[in-house]
């Protein structure tokens, strides 16, 4: 990749007069959009009943784009199934845990696992594939819109009941290995059959945890099935452009790094102020970043989209002033929203699109801002994103090779969610704190997926993988990096079992240790300890590992917090952040990286020849003089940031 980035955005036609379109469109290229998202929400109107298509509309919107020298990203309409299609056939809805149907008046209302919404899908995806596939001027398609938005991935239907008894009869074969593997003769669970196996909803209690782990993986193979039937039509009957799909932040209901092998290119929409409210997080923390959204958030999102895209990816929806759907909705602090456009770029995004053209004055998202007010008057977004524009055009977007890699699995997250065993344990946090560590030393970060090939890489973190698959160890083994590993890792086999040899189960072939008991802690205990003469502590989890090997840090009654075999480490609690980023550091200088510690509030990024650093912070900094290798030729700013500013120097 070494294009430089466009700017997009994100439009609805359907929801305006069409006397407005020309000058839409027109002032669109003025600011420097090059490509239009539309139709994702669109079906009622392109088939307000059955077999009746309205193209014309659609039709003259797509004119109006091009005539303007726009291009335009089409999207297929299946996140908003019409009413008439749900009177119709109301079976295609999903159901909640709670075992009640989704009703109609929202939106992603369908169950993934509907076979009749699948025919609906192929459908209306053909129709629009067969109307618009071949014009030039349609030069990329979104799969639907943000699948799993609003907790959907998971659906209790039915229709999702069968598709996981199938689901399950492939997976196992026969009913006794079913039962062998999900360890049925506890409680007295075992099927005679897989048509006597129900959803893990309604029950009295916990559900048993190798079932949910199963009910979780269908779930995201569902999604991805769904997905691959739209890919395959327009890869069909739209040969040549980009199939993408837009993601979330924060959301690891179903395999992203699966999804991207049916796409060309990811998309992610990023909130930072939405996402920041929505953390949890510490109040001095939300309080310090409740105007700029926390400086790791769009980071460690660009670089898992870059690893899900293999490579290409964009942002598909930015926010462009204050959100609707958070539970506060503050404004971005002035220079916000082209920072955020800036720094996807330094993470080599393809593009980066704002959601959305203008506020819409009625609906649900009333509230949200767009780059124009709904007087069609510009909202402070609207000049920042003309600016970033600006700045994509000297930028070339390439992909650095990064020396540090974190290890990331959906899987991990969806066996947390089946057995939490402290309410402190957050896999999403645990990923996070991580990065932060690594990217406060200004290292450039890869986030990887288990099994991926480490041999490029001088340092692996992985802050917890429970289930280790045989391409991961042989990944682990082959790499001559440092690996640090966190607590329960190797914790479960893949049938949710506590493998027979102990945790960390295969990682025994690397590092000779067992752990034989694990505790974990209220929010107000800490496992303190001494690391190379520094305090040091553990929260939230303990695993006690029994070893010929002695740990290198360790409470003062003995008890292991850190085992070094090598080059593999293995840290048996949730460290602390001081303490993880000592060892980060330390893994990373001895591994001959160049390391500076950066300001707290300033995050750096290289992407080719060029550095980014990014001032999240809310007063002016000044970049510490070890950043630069020789004299800098800033192209932006400079040494002094000030608040939601950045520079790029050569
Ligand atoms: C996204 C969604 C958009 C819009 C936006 C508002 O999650 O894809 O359709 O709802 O949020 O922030």
């Amino acid at each position: 990749m070494t294009a430089a980035p466009y700017l997009g955005i994100c439009y609805y036609p359907e929801q305006w007069p069409e006397s407005q379109w020309r000058d839409d469109a027109r002032r669109m290229a003025e600011i420097g959009v090059r490509e239009v998202r539309i139709a994702e929400f669109s079906w009622a109107r392109i088939e307000p009943s059955r077999g009746e298509f309205q193209w014309d509309w659609l039709d003259r919107a797509i004119d109006t784009l091009t005539s303007a020298s726009l291009r335009v990203m089409l999207c297929t309409p299946t996140a908003t199934p019409p009413k008439w299609l749900v009177d119709e056939a109301p079976e295609i809805l999903a159901w909640d845990r709670h075992g009640r149907p989704r009703r109609f008046g929202s939106r992603r209302h369908y169950c993934f696992s509907s076979p009749r919404y699948r025919n609906e899908t192929v459908r209306i995806v053909t129709a629009i594939a067969e109307r618009y596939g071949q014009l030039d001027a349609i030069t990329a398609w979104q799969t639907d819109n943000e699948y799993g938005c609003h907790n959907t991935t998971r659906s209790y239907s039915p229709a999702a009941a069968t598709a996981f008894r199938d689901w399950l009869s492939n997976r196992y074969g026969t009913a006794s290995a079913l039962n062998e593997a999900w360890g049925t003769t506890f409680w007295s669970q075992s099927y005679r059959s897989f048509t006597e196996v129900d959803l893990p909803n309604l029950l009295v209690t916990e559900a048993n945890p190798s079932h949910l782990l199963d009910f979780y993986r269908f779930s995201s193979d569902q999604v991805i099935s769904f997905n691959r039937l739209q890919a395959d039509i327009l890869r069909r009957l739209s040969p040549g452009r980009p199939i993408v799909h837009n993601a979330m932040g924060f959301y690891f209901e179903f395999d992203h790094y699966q999804l991207g092998l049916d796409l060309d290119a990811i998309g992610w929409d990023s909130y930072p102020l939405g996402f920041l409210d929505l953390a949890e997080l510490p109040t001095h923390i939300k309080r310090r970043y409740m105007r700029q959204g926390h400086p790791d958030f769009a980071g460690f999102h660009h670089d898992l989209y870059r690893r899900c895209g293999r490579g290409r990816w964009r942002v598909s929806e930015q926010q462009p002033g204050p959100v609707n759907w958070a539970p506060h909705n503050p404004a971005p602090l002035p220079g916000m929203v082209r920072l955020w456009g800036v720094e996807a770029a330094a993470h080599a995004a393809e593009a980066v699109s704002y959601f959305r053209w203008r506020q819409v004055p009625f609906g649900q998202e009333q509230m949200h801002a767009g780059l124009l007010t709904p007087a069609n008057e510009p909202a402070p977004g609207f000049g920042e994103a003309r600016c970033a524009a600006a700045d994509f055009a000297s930028i070339e977007a390439r992909a650095v090779e990064a020396k540090v890699a974190l290890v990331h699995s959906y899987e991990a997250h969806w066996v947390f969610e089946a057995e939490r065993q402290s309410a402190g344990w957050s896999y999403p946090a645990l990923l996070l704190e991580w990065y932060n560590a690594a990217r406060r030393l200004a290292v450039d970060i890869d986030i990887v997926a288990p099994g991926d090939d480490l041999s490029k890489y001088s340092v692996v973190l992985c802050p917890s993988l429970p289930i280790i698959s045989e391409d991961a160890i042989g990944a682990f083994a082959a790499t001559t990096a440092a690996l640090l590993f966190g607590p329960r890792t190797g914790a479960k086999t893949s049938v949710f079992h506590i493998p027979d040899e102990m945790p960390p189960g295969p990682l025994q072939d690397l590092i000779p240790i067992r752990v034989v008991r694990c505790e974990s802690f209220p929010e107000y205990y800490v496992a303190t300890g001494q690391w190379e003469g520094q305090d040091v502590g553990c929260r939230i989890w303990l695993d006690h590992v029994e070893s010929e090997i002695k740990p290198i840090a360790q409470t003062a009654d003995g008890v292991g917090l850190l085992y070094e075999h090598g080059r593999v480490h293995y840290l048996a609690g949730a460290p602390e952040p001081a303490f993880l980023a000592s060892l980060i550091g330390r893994l990373v200088s001895k591994a001959g990286l160049r390391t500076v510690e950066l300001p707290e509030d300033v995050r750096v990024r290289r992407s080719g020849e060029l550095t980014f650093a990014f001032n999240y912070g809310p007063n002016d900094v000044t970049l510490p003089a070890e950043l630069f290798a020789h004299d800098p030729e800033f192209i932006s700013g400079g040494q002094t940031l000030s608040p939601a500013s950045f520079s790029i120097w050569r």
